[in-house]
């Protein structure tokens, strides 16, 4: 299936929100479909109340890949990977939006919106979105990120 004719899943805090009001606009104007799961405004909350019910979804298959913000990227994270089913990285340029592709299977990008700018956001987003998983020696690896949980 062709990557924009699958819906994107975007969440962020207010740390997040410009950012991500950014890259949705970047998105849709690219073509893809987008489910923005909020904030809606810079409007200080929490961001638990925001990424659990991205990665929620995500875990159970509804949205394919989802990007996330906060301030720092990591409570955003450190949320999203809770769920079995989700594996977010956090990144800060373009070579490490590759290689949570390429080595860590991830199917969710977290953007620290306070760290990056907007141009950097979007090459990671792209990179993300375009950088297939090398699979051989990674999918094990891969694999026993759940299957070694004690
Ligand atoms: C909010 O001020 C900030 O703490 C949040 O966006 C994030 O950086 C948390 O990890």
């Amino acid at each position: 299936m062709d990557e924009k004719s699958k819906v994107l899943a975007l969440a962020s805090d207010h740390g997040g929100y410009w950012m991500k009001d950014f890259i949705v606009h970047k998105l849709k104007e690219a073509g893809y479909e987008v489910k923005d799961f909020g904030t809606y405004s810079g409007e200080s909350v929490d961001y638990p109340d925001f990424i659990h019910p991205l990665a929620n979804a995500i875990n159970k298959g509804e949205y394919e890949k989802g990007i996330i913000m906060c301030g720092s990227g990591n409570g955003a994270q450190m949320t999203a990977n809770k769920y079995p089913n989700v594996r977010a990285g956090l990144c800060w340029n373009v070579e490490q939006a590759r290689l949570i592709r390429m080595h860590n299977n991830a199917n969710v990008l977290s953007l620290p919106g306070r760290f990056v700018n907007f141009t950097e956001a979007w090459n990671m987003v792209e990179a993300f979105l375009q950088t297939p998983f090398e699979g051989g020696r990674h999918s094990s690896r891969v694999d026993k990120i759940s299957q070694l949980l004690k």
